[in-house]
């Protein structure tokens, strides 16, 4: 079985063609950060006019690359929400498109969907049910993966996403973007001791986040001129960590028996929570699983994934199935 994959939600345009046995035949990722930059975060209908230009040329490269034709796809997915609303129309109308001029099955994937089942497009042994913290720029949530379609969500944040503090730590200590590989390439040179910051709704019972007042931290320490941005990163790094360790823990003893610890999302690129909690886990017995980095940060190859997951579950969507700006789990 053979889909083709389609990414579009947020600044990164991407097509990819996946077969059920995970092989990756192509996949094509067009980033916008240069045009985003001088913005210091995404601007939507700049995000929503680079998909127009690039989605189409995308998706004809990956049927190239991979040496088919649209003919032999099986289903054509595309991400439908959650997501700046421009960017996903855009990728959902192309799947539409593609999928009436081709007489193909549309799958409608929910992006969260997309990072929750990516880490077994990695991993072939990875079954249900698992224990996913996921953590982009838009999401912070504790799952329990217990089949596709099949999720029952544990925690999420009370206010910023992880992502996003990473994100609004590095405008503020000027570091560029995108916000997260920024912060963490300065913390290498910081002492993640140097800087006392807040480890908001450690020790709580239920395993919620929140990072709205770490950054207000952030912001204080570096108006304070006490500190280099280095030290600020380093403690800012460590803080978000000691977080996602303290509520991943309270997740674990209250799920019910799990496969494995997984972590999915743009932050999970971050080796500092890798590191964390592959030790946690190790502390709790449990298997560890972290996709490669470039399937932790938005792509289509995970969408194409979830599309082959959700298929081969007689899982498809009709012609008219809206786009969706905000679509929890
Ligand atoms: O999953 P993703 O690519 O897009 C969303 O669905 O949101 O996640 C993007 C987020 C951004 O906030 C970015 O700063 C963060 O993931 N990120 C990182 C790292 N790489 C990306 N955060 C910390 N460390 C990283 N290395
Ligand atoms: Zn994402």
């Amino acid at each position: 079985m053979l889909i083709l994959g389609l990414e579009s939600s947020c600044d990164e345009t991407a097509a990819a063609l996946v077969r059920d046995d995970r092989t990756i035949l192509a996949h094509k990722l067009a980033g916008q950060e240069a045009a985003h930059r001088p913005y210091g975060g995404v601007v939507p209908e700049i995000a929503a006019r680079a998909h127009v230009e690039m989605l189409a040329p995308l998706a004809e490269a990956a049927l190239a690359e991979a040496g088919v034709r649209l003919d032999d796809v099986d289903a054509i997915a595309a991400t439908a929400g959650p997501g700046l609303i421009g960017g996903v129309m855009v990728g959902l109308v192309t799947a539409k498109a593609l999928a009436l001029a081709a007489s193909k099955p549309l799958v409608a994937v929910n992006h969260l969907e997309g990072h929750a089942l990516s880490p077994r497009l990695a991993d072939p042994d990875l079954a249900f049910p698992y224990l996913l913290l996921l953590v982009s720029g838009g999401h912070c949530q504790l799952l329990e993966v217990r089949g596709v379609g099949d999720y029952r969500r544990l925690a999420t944040t009370i206010d910023d996403a992880a992502g996003e503090a990473f994100d609004k730590t590095a405008k503020l200590l000027g570091l560029g973007f995108p916000g997260g590989p920024a912060v963490e390439r300065a913390a290498i040179a910081g002492d993640p001791r140097a800087v006392p910051l807040p480890r908001p709704l450690v020790g709580s019972r239920e395993p919620h986040f929140s990072f709205a007042g770490l950054k207000s931290a952030v912001l204080r320490a570096a108006d304070s001129g006490r500190w280099s941005a280095a030290d600020i990163a380093a403690s800012f790094q460590q803080a978000v960590v000691d977080c996602l360790i303290d509520r991943t823990r309270i997740a674990l003893a209250s799920a019910g028996p799990v496969t494995a610890l997984v972590v999915a999302g743009g932050v999970a690129a971050n080796s500092a929570v890798r590191g964390a909690l592959a030790t946690l886990a190790a502390r709790h017995g449990v298997r560890f699983v972290a996709p490669p980095l470039w399937l932790c940060t938005d792509n289509a190859a995970m969408i194409a994934w979830a599309g082959a997951e959700r298929f081969a579950a007689g899982l498809t969507d009709p012609l008219d199935v809206p786009a969706r700006a905000r679509w929890p789990l």
